[in-house]
């Protein structure tokens, strides 16, 4: 369930946004593999940005359960960084999904130029309506989409339906975390209104699974290991994310910047486990 004030995000205009981004990180040399935040074990850890957000890539793997035999599908695969790195790291093979038609050109050139394409496929198509047969993959990847999809509940009932029985999906959202205000930071609104994102409802969030014929396996708040310590990263000058066009967005009156969030710690972050009975 999502907070009925939230505007929906339109999955056509999300898929725009990510062109954009896209073609803007490749004509500017910004372009990185993956768009997501980082994960840092410890307060103190001396990782990198660039190698914090493998490390998440890698901690959903670690939850994800999965061999050579798999058949894995990422959700809202991006440009296919982490879609590649469980092909790479686990051997399985992947199906990526994403709603930008950029995106799934980069991702399938990217898995080509990593020797990958035979393990690696990536392809368009809107995670509200899969075009998969029922029970085509072994585990279900979102890192970071739900956020943008106008129902959880439908995108979480279209991944148990190709989920076989005993599937794994693993995901990371979005939340404000308790004790949730009457009015939402200014800085989460605005990143959620030009980022098409919107809030989940942590609550409710072992009951949606159900509802959509899920059982929960592991729910996390995550945020002390990555929200504050990306904002802060991407806030100094040299990641470049500063600048209005670096994250796409254009003809927007109030544009995001990072360093907005830095010090927002209500913005949290979920990780979700979950099987297919
Ligand atoms: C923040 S990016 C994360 C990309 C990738 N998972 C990563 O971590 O690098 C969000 C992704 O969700 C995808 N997405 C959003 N809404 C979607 C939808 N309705 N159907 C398919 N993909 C969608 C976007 O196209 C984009 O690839």
């Amino acid at each position: 369930m999502t907070d009925s004030t939230q505007t929906l995000p339109v999955p056509e205009a999300v898929g725009k946004l990510y062109d954009r981004l896209t073609l803007t990180a490749l004509n500017d040399g910004t372009f990185n593999p993956n768009i997501h935040i980082g994960f840092w074990d410890t307060p103190d850890s001396t990782a990198t940005l660039e190698e914090a957000v493998d490390r998440l890539t890698d901690v959903l793997i670690e939850r994800l359960l999965v061999d050579d035999s798999a058949h894995v599908l990422d959700l809202g695969c991006g440009v296919g960084g982490p879609g590649i790195r469980v092909a790479r790291e686990t051997g399985a093979r992947v199906t990526g999904i994403s709603i930008s038609q950029e995106q799934v050109k980069t991702a399938n050139r990217l898995a080509a130029e990593a020797g990958l394409a035979d393990r690696a496929e990536f392809r368009h198509a809107d995670a509200m309506k899969l075009p998969f047969e029922d029970g085509t993959f072994d585990a279900v990847m979102a890192l970071e989409s739900i956020i943008h999809m106008p129902d959880r509940e439908q995108v979480l009932t279209e991944v148990a339906r190709v989920l076989r029985p005993g599937g794994r999906l693993v995901l990371t959202d979005v939340f404000e975390r308790a004790p949730r205000k009457a009015v939402t930071h200014p800085s989460i609104e605005k990143f959620c209104r030009n980022f098409m994102v919107t809030l989940a409802d942590a609550d409710d969030y072992v009951a949606m699974l159900h509802r959509a014929g899920l059982r929960l396996r592991g729910l996390l708040d995550i945020t002390e290991h990555t929200m504050q310590r990306t904002f802060t990263e991407l806030a100094r000058p040299t990641a470049g994310a500063e600048r209005p066009e670096a994250l796409g967005q254009t003809n927007l009156p109030d544009l995001f910047r990072p360093s907005d969030m830095v010090g927002v710690d209500e913005f949290g972050c979920l990780l979700v486990a979950a099987v297919r009975p």
